[in-house]
């Protein structure tokens, strides 16, 4: 594998075997294992053109733990910001002799644009761009679901039949998309709910059923209710009803938390808007998974940057 772009072009084995390469990394950390030897004298440049906690602090522990070079570059406090475009900051990593870069931009398509500018030879992994996809994030939370579901016996399997209702801002979830393409991949049933100005205009080819009717879906009871951020500074006020409609309709409420059947677990990716999309009571509740998603997510781009650093990479 050469890049890591978007899970709509993972095929099902590709994405079985990020899984289970996780896994091992994951065994690894639980033997106390603080680091590997498998990308000593590699760089890997975190290019943050948006806010991250997670995923940019995650993928420098996993750069490390991989013994690889870490060089963190945020837009903010950049030449950026005198007007550096992204192919002079490209070329100025290349300089540098990055071979792994992790890109989170605002502009949906640019870790694409970077991957085939041939401006810059390295690995791109996509952290994140605009509305389009999230790659990592979607690994990272069908790993925790696959980890809840089948626990150590695990590797090798997909999510066949299992039943993933995703809840929110669905229009502007790159989280959402990813999730959507990787779940069918992995043969998992998706259904979307979310207010329908938060749908966007043509979901026809989305392997997803789409309702706006939160209480239905879990009256439904479905293996896995994952709540999405809303994300206030990419939508105007026509997109949104307002917090207390919102969180009355469509936020997982404590009734609402209370009535999920007993085997669900809640997702969220993070950052959370405790009291809006989620109470306090179901984010820090035994069937949360929002601390093993953030803790897996070290495993899961230990095992994105091995496959992409480690040895002869693939076009893909
Ligand atoms: N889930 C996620 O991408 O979080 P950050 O924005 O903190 O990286």
């Amino acid at each position: 594998m050469r890049h890591l772009l978007s899970t709509k072009s993972l095929t099902r084995d590709e994405a079985i075997t990020l899984l289970d390469i996780a896994e091992d990394m994951a065994d690894v950390a639980n033997r106390e294992v603080k680091k590997l030897p498998t990308l000593r004298g590699k760089t890997v440049v975190n290019l943050f053109f948006e806010d991250s906690t997670r995923t940019r602090i995650s993928f420098e522990a996993a750069a490390k733990r991989l013994s690889a070079d870490v060089i963190n570059f945020s837009a903010k406090g950049s030449s950026v910001s005198k007007g550096e475009s992204l192919k002079d900051t490209a070329q100025t990593l290349a300089a540098m002799g990055a071979d792994g870069v992790v890109i989170r931009h605002p502009a949906s398509g640019a870790p694409q644009v970077l991957a085939g500018s041939g401006w810059i030879d390295a690995g791109i992994i996509n952290a994140g761009d605009g509305t389009h996809e999230h790659p990592t994030q979607a690994l990272l939370d069908a790993f925790t679901i696959r980890r809840r579901l089948h626990g150590t016996a695990s590797r090798g399997r997909g999510l066949d039949g299992v039943t993933v209702t995703i809840v929110g801002d669905i229009l502007h979830s790159r989280v959402a998309r990813s999730n959507l393409w990787l779940l069918d991949t992995l043969g998992a049933q998706v259904t979307f709910i979310a207010p329908p100005t938060l749908v966007p205009a043509d979901t026809s080819a989305w392997p997803a059923t789409i309702g706006y009717d939160l209480d239905a879906a879990i009256d439904a009871g479905p293996d896995v209710v994952m709540m999405l951020r809303i994300q206030a500074e990419r939508m105007n006020a026509a997109f949104f009803p307002n917090s207390r409609e919102y969180s009355r309709r469509w936020g997982l409420d404590d009734e609402r938390f209370a009535r999920l059947s007993s085997h669900s677990i809640v997702m969220h990716p993070g950052p959370m808007n405790r009291g809006l999309e989620i109470s306090s009571a179901a984010a820090d509740s035994e069937r949360s998974t929002v601390r093993e998603q953030v803790a897996n997510g070290v495993s899961v781009r230990m095992a994105a940057l091995y496959l992409l650093l480690s040895g002869d990479r693939e076009e893909h």
